[in-house]
């Protein structure tokens, strides 16, 4: 009996580390260091998260994250990297705009707004992590996405990047690729998920996509091996980005066509534009030797915070404009062109 029992333990004992946590909002602005560095403003607005150094442009390494932050939004104390993503809007029937504000995922509530962050090195549901992954290197940074897609089979490009429309707090399938067409009761979670190969050498590209790969043959979660190109294993970063529809799911407020009325703040009403950046600036080499540790979730040696102290790391916007988190806005910031769904979900 000891010996099965014993034999069962190692069998689920995990062997490498993945890290799940929270990341409070650190400001909502025009702002774009990854694609439009030094713009102020940015073409369209995101909500961004982790070290207070965020600013206009962040040069690769002279920018040091770890160094130059004082605080960070996130739970882990060492994580001065910053997850950003576009914001989301409501379009009223009169064609006016509200934010869409976040909310934390079941077990963070009182996070104010951000989202939850993943490292992981295979796929979430798998306890034993056995793969070994390299940590990503001072200056790296990347994106996911397209915000000019607007056909399922460009968003299909990015085979990870998908919407969940949340039942309950622990909906989690089906995903889409395009905007639920339905009122979500518990939200909209929009879930992304980076590639993993990186080619070993570059810490950014021209396009910020392409010095990463997906796997050369299966997936992520299939433990499919990189391509040659390719070499190097990295972790698997995710985003959950729960947008709390509560206040705009009643259907009287819904367009009357039989549409759905939530636009990314780059106009994209179909959801195929789904994109998120990813600047990373981890102190030292505390992501390393987390990952390096057999654990799952809960990781000795991630240093953790308050929520107090996440949520009171926030910085102050750049950009002065409306963003329609109070009031009705004629136009999302920038006033992107609009992309709306159609009912059967085209464009
Ligand atoms: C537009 O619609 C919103 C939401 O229904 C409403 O609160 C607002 O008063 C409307 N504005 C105008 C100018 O009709």
């Amino acid at each position: 009996m000891q010996w099965t029992s014993l034999a069962a333990l190692a069998l689920v004992a995990p062997s490498h580390a993945l890290i799940r946590f929270g990341c409070s909002q650190l400001v909502v602005d025009r702002l774009d260091p990854l694609v439009n560095p030094g713009s102020n403003p940015s073409p369209h607005l995101h909500q961004i998260l982790g070290g207070n150094s965020f600013q206009p442009s962040m040069k690769p390494v002279e920018h040091d994250l770890a160094k130059l932050s004082t605080c960070t939004s996130c739970q882990p104390s060492e994580d001065f990297s910053n997850y950003w993503t576009a914001a989301l809007y409501f379009r009223s029937r009169n064609g006016t705009f509200k934010r869409v504000p976040q909310k934390g995922n079941a077990g963070f509530e009182g996070q104010n707004g951000g989202m939850t962050v993943y490292y992981m090195q295979n796929q979430l549901a798998d306890y034993q992590q056995k793969a070994k992954v390299q940590s990503f290197k001072p200056g790296f940074r990347m994106l996911i996405g397209d915000p000019a897609a607007d056909t399922k089979a460009k968003a299909d490009k990015f085979p990870q990047l998908t919407y969940t429309c949340l039942q309950d707090m622990s909906t989690r399938f089906p995903e889409t690729k395009n905007f639920p067409t339905k009122p979500c009761p518990a939200g909209i979670m929009v879930n992304l998920r980076f590639p993993t190969c990186w080619d070993g050498v570059n810490l950014d590209s021209p396009d910020h996509i392409s010095h990463m790969a997906y796997p050369a043959s299966g997936n992520f979660e299939s433990q499919g091996p990189c391509p040659a190109s390719h070499p190097v294993r990295m972790p698997q970063v995710m985003y959950e980005v729960i947008f709390e529809t509560k206040d705009f799911n009643a259907k009287a407020d819904w367009p009357t066509d039989n549409t759905q009325p939530f636009v990314w703040s780059f106009g994209d009403g179909t959801g195929y534009g789904n994109h998120g950046d990813y600047v990373f600036g981890w102190k030292d080499d505390s992501l390393q030797k987390i990952m390096d540790e057999a654990c799952y979730v809960n990781c000795k040696s991630m240093k953790t915070q308050s929520m107090d102290a996440m949520n009171a790391c926030a910085i102050k916007n750049v950009v002065d404009e409306d963003i329609g988190d109070k009031d009705w806005i004629a136009e999302i910031p920038g006033a992107p062109p609009m992309k709306l769904q159609a009912a059967d979900g085209s464009v």
